[in-house]
């Protein structure tokens, strides 16, 4: 059984900075994927805009390119490709100049959704709202979408915020968190919200602490340039693993709505502790052979930027106080692996003599690779001669359980245009959770550039710096395994 399409709205979709990378490897692949599952109206149009000098069927051979080497395999064969192609316009656009606006208006439609897709720097989001204005190419329905990063900093988001308010309205403005488009991140309100079961465990009573990971055995490959400006922190803690400690702590909403589920996030961020430097551990790789490690791939012999960060945050409300969340992240670790693991406090007394290596239960829910459930549990080993405790996983890897609909599921940016063109926000960062989680990293990192402490160098293939270690053990905890 295929997973279920819903066909959206017909659409005109302006990509702007339709040449650029994104557009290449994430967005157009995922309009051809959404296309060839039929969730695409035929009256779809999609206008690709761009300072390169090019035309319509130049721009249609760009994307056919784009959409052979990103899409892996073709779902829907050459003829979906070229129905594809015949959805494709493109106009030259220089973003300071008129013309290109007046040029651009002509190809959008009064009687369909449009939505504009900045997929530019962040230099010019505030130049494009003001030009989309002037040139009366939107009205009260538009929608824009804007990608990471938003912002540097919170005076920079609140600056970004404030030229887009000025010509949208919030509701107009979807800023993309590629994460929340992941089939699990969703799964995780599915299962906490969806059953009775958890919830009521699902507090400082019953959890000893949860622990965030999002490894990467790549390094910086060829962004070492955006990277070294960037760094763990700002590249991934900020957005990403903020998003999954967020759905992973909040109350529940009262009803699954954008603003219901935005405004539990924004409450969780705002409970965020200080943390102090202590309570996390920075990290550099080094090479495996020379030549090979961040400070050559950056190109920059003395950069303090992390290419890893392991912090312990507190939340400081009735639901999680003294309950700690333990978040790394970091570049050519062990493994690809992203998991969320709620780790459950022991049962108050055993009734049972002897001693097993308790390990306790542990709800592990898995991102990438093999997106999936775990829920670790104490059982009796098999056999005659007394009770003997051991534990064992239930397993629940999604391929498995749900067998064909998984080859179905649409990727993070699939679903998230998708949801653009719904005008659904849910999945989607609101502009005071993006500022609120910016006021919450910047003074830590305001404390290292004033402690001009260096990074921790780690082995390329290890787990980060072993203090990321004693971060753990300190508490008498331990961080799980990194291994795909
Ligand atoms: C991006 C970061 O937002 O997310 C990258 O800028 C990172 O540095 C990437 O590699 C990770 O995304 P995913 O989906 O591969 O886990």
């Amino acid at each position: 059984m295929a997973a279920t399409t819903i066909p959206v709205d017909p659409f005109d979709l302006v990509i702007l900075g339709g040449t650029g990378d994104l557009a290449r490897r994430k967005i157009l692949p995922a309009l051809y994927r959404r296309m060839c599952s039929g969730q695409l109206p035929p009256e779809a149009r999609i206008i690709g805009a761009a300072r390169a000098d090019m035309n319509q069927k130049k721009f249609r051979d760009f994307v056919r390119k784009a959409i052979t080497e990103f899409s892996t395999a073709s779902p829907c064969g050459d003829e979906g490709i070229e129905n594809f192609l015949k959805i494709i316009d493109y106009e030259q656009l220089d973003v300071f100049a008129e013309d290109g606006w007046k040029r651009l208006k002509k190809h959008l439609r009064k009687d369909v959704i449009t939505a504009f897709y900045f997929s530019v720097g962040p230099s010019l989001f505030g130049e494009i709202a003001r030009k989309l204005t002037k040139h009366k190419l939107t009205d009260d329905t538009t929608r824009i979408v804007v990608e990471k990063p938003f912002g540097r900093d919170l005076a920079s988001a609140k600056a970004l915020n404030a030229e887009l308010t000025t010509c949208f309205d919030e509701h107009q403005i979807y800023r993309i968190d590629h994460y929340l488009g992941k089939e699990t991140v969703q799964n995780l309100m599915a299962v906490r919200f969806g059953n009775a079961l958890f919830e009521p465990l699902w507090n400082a009573q019953h959890v000893d602490h949860v622990q965030i990971t999002v490894a990467e055995d790549l390094g910086v490959e060829g962004r070492g340039a955006y990277y070294d400006k960037s760094g763990a922190m700002r590249d991934m803690v900020q957005n990403h693993l903020m998003q999954l400690l967020c759905l992973t702590a909040m109350e529940p909403p009262a009803k699954y709505g954008a603003d219901a589920v935005r405004d539990e996030k924004l409450k969780v961020i705002r409970a965020l502790e200080p943390v102090p430097p202590g309570d996390y551990v920075r990290g550099q790789y080094l090479g495996e052979k020379p030549g090979d490690s961040y400070l050559d791939h950056v190109n920059n012999p003395d950069s303090t930027t992390e290419s890893f960060i392991a912090l312990k945050v507190n939340i400081a409300n009735w639901r999680w106080a003294g309950t700690p969340f333990y978040l790394r992240t970091g570049k050519r670790l062990r493994a690809r692996m992203s998991e969320i693991a709620v780790i459950f406090k022991d049962p108050p007394h055993s009734i049972f003599e002897g001693e097993f290596n308790r390990k306790g239960n542990v709800l592990i829910i898995r991102l990438q690779p093999d997106e999936g459930m775990t829920l670790r549990v104490t059982i009796k080993e098999p056999g005659p001669g007394g009770m003997r405790l051991m534990e064992v996983p239930l397993d629940m890897t999604f391929a498995e359980a749900l067998g064909e609909q998984i080859a179905f599921l649409p990727d993070a940016y699939e679903r998230l245009i998708m949801d653009v063109i719904r005008g659904d926000q849910t999945l989607f960062m609101r502009g005071d959770e993006v500022e609120a989680a910016w006021g919450w990293v910047d003074p830590i990192r305001a404390e290292w550039i004033k402690s001009g402490a260096r990074p921790l160098p780690y082995d390329t293939g290890s787990s980060g710096p072993e203090d990321s270690l004693m971060l753990l053990h300190r508490d008498g905890r331990r961080w799980r395994k990194i291994k795909s």
